[in-house]
């Protein structure tokens, strides 16, 4: 080989020029992310970000439940191939929304900012959390083009409803993303086991965790406090100072336990779209659309609240059967790929939206992080629809249930219907055995 040959085998492999290029180079999945938030985080912060309610049952199933679907491609042209949809009425620039996620600032200092301004790159939007660590005004102003939403805790007092709603409203928020799987706080014990609390108290665990973690401990010090400013207007004593606190104040006094009506009382008094999150029961989809509600997110709370509690995936079916194009239907938990999303619009739901893979490249990189997980997705979900033979999410979503099969009903729906018995008798009796009910 000569020299210049030699130099050409080289070429790009120069040190990366920016932390978009490290991460090309390092993160080729969700997972490889996860890898790198788990080495930037102190441990108990980062099983915080991990860990589920109880026994993890509906954290491992969110999983498992998308292995359970296989893909039948077609042949055909997927020229003009695009990710582009609709969502409430608006563009969004791949079927992707990111799920709000409280106590965000503890990840990395640059907290929802940077995510907020990642998803308006992205062209996608975002929920920011009523918990979150930086004002909603503070979101609108670093992202002002973003369609933002507020992921609202239901709240029985109608003055204070009232005064948090027009400061959504005045913030520029679209949408209200309503919370309605929190009555009670999930028992994450991996939390307890290690002592963990938002914001971290000062314990010699801590120190310790402090140290091996510099780059995290010195962001941590060196900006503002920890603390929910969302509700400082709504709480007359001032900010809150811990996690049990606010969940005693959220869930009683003020925050009495809401129903129905609270939600039909919400629908009266907001313009915009609402979107219920938390709901898998097909009978509440069908009670949100019967009272005027625009959207439900499917979703366990990414398995951390209720454990044992059906993973979306497996009940989206049934919710689609029964709410028949009434409500648009979002999806999370689990989703870590491409393909996944892929998954649920060919069962029907109109999005996706993710909590953790984002958080991952937060704590990893900031907005950068974040940035190349969505690119990440969007790559993944072109890759998989061409190879699918699919081109747009309008055709995903028509033709997709004829794209994909469960585990359960491969053979039942793919053999014909009528199999000659003298030519075939083995398959005959295969077939007539599996569809014994
Ligand atoms: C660290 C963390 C904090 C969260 N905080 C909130 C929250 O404040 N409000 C909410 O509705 N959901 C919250 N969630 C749930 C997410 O919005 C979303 O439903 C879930 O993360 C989706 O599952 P995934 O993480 O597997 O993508 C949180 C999730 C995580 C991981």
């Amino acid at each position: 080989m000569k020299f210049k040959d030699i130099k050409a085998l080289t070429a790009g492999q120069g040190p990366a020029r920016s932390a978009s290029e490290r991460l090309s180079r390092r993160c080729h999945s969700v997972e490889d992310m996860r890898l790198l938030a788990a080495k930037r985080l102190p441990k108990s912060v980062f099983e915080y970000i991990e860990g589920g309610g109880e026994d993890e049952v509906s954290l491992r199933r969110n999983r498992s439940s998308f292995d359970d679907w296989s893909f039948l491609p077609k042949w055909g042209s997927v020229a003009n191939h695009s990710l582009s949809s609709t969502l409430l009425g608006g563009p969004v620039a791949m079927p992707l929304t990111l799920s709000p996620t409280g106590g965000t600032r503890l990840f990395h200092p640059d907290g929802e900012t940077a995510v907020a301004r990642a998803a308006l790159e992205a062209g996608i939007p975002y929920g920011l959390a009523h918990l979150s660590t930086t004002t909603m005004e503070a979101v609108s102003a670093a992202a002002p083009g973003l369609r933002r939403w507020f992921n609202l805790e239901p709240i029985a007092d109608k003055v204070l409803l009232q005064a948090v709603l027009d400061r959504v409203s005045n913030a520029g928020y679209e949408a209200l993303l309503v919370n309605v799987d929190c009555r009670a706080i999930g028992h994450r014990e991996r939390d307890y086991r290690n002592g963990f609390t938002a914001p971290p108290s000062i314990k010699p665990r801590t120190v310790i965790e402090g140290a091996l973690h510099p780059r995290w401990a010195l962001g941590f010090l060196a900006n503002d406090a920890i603390a929910f400013p969302n509700l400082d207007a709504e709480i007359p004593d001032g900010p809150l100072s811990s996690t049990p606190d606010m969940w005693r104040t959220l869930l009683a006094g003020s925050y009495e336990p809401t129903d129905w009506d609270d939600i039909k009382d919400l629908r009266a008094r907001w313009n915009g779209p609402i979107i219920l999150k938390g709901i898998v029961n097909p009978h509440d989809a069908v009670t949100a659309a019967d009272i005027g509600i625009d959207a439900i997110q499917v979703s366990n709370h990414g398995g951390r609240q209720l454990d044992h509690m059906a993973s979306p995936l497996d009940v989206l079916p049934d919710i689609v059967d029964k709410t028949a194009g009434r409500i648009e239907i979002i999806v999370d938990g689990g989703i870590r790929r491409g393909s996944d999303i892929v998954k649920a619009l060919a069962l029907g739901a109109d999005a996706c939206s993710i909590g953790r893979p984002y958080l991952y490249g937060l704590a990893a990189a900031s907005q950068a992080g974040v940035a190349h997980v969505l690119k990440m997705f969007a790559a993944d979900m072109t890759r998989t629809m061409m190879l699918l033979g699919v081109t747009t999410v309008e055709e995903l979503r028509g033709e997709g249930r004829e794209l994909i099969r469960h585990r359960n009903e491969v053979f039942t729906r793919t053999l014909p219907t009528e199999i000659p018995s003298a030519q075939f008798p083995a398959a005959q009796l295969a077939y007539s055995d599996l569809r014994t009910p």
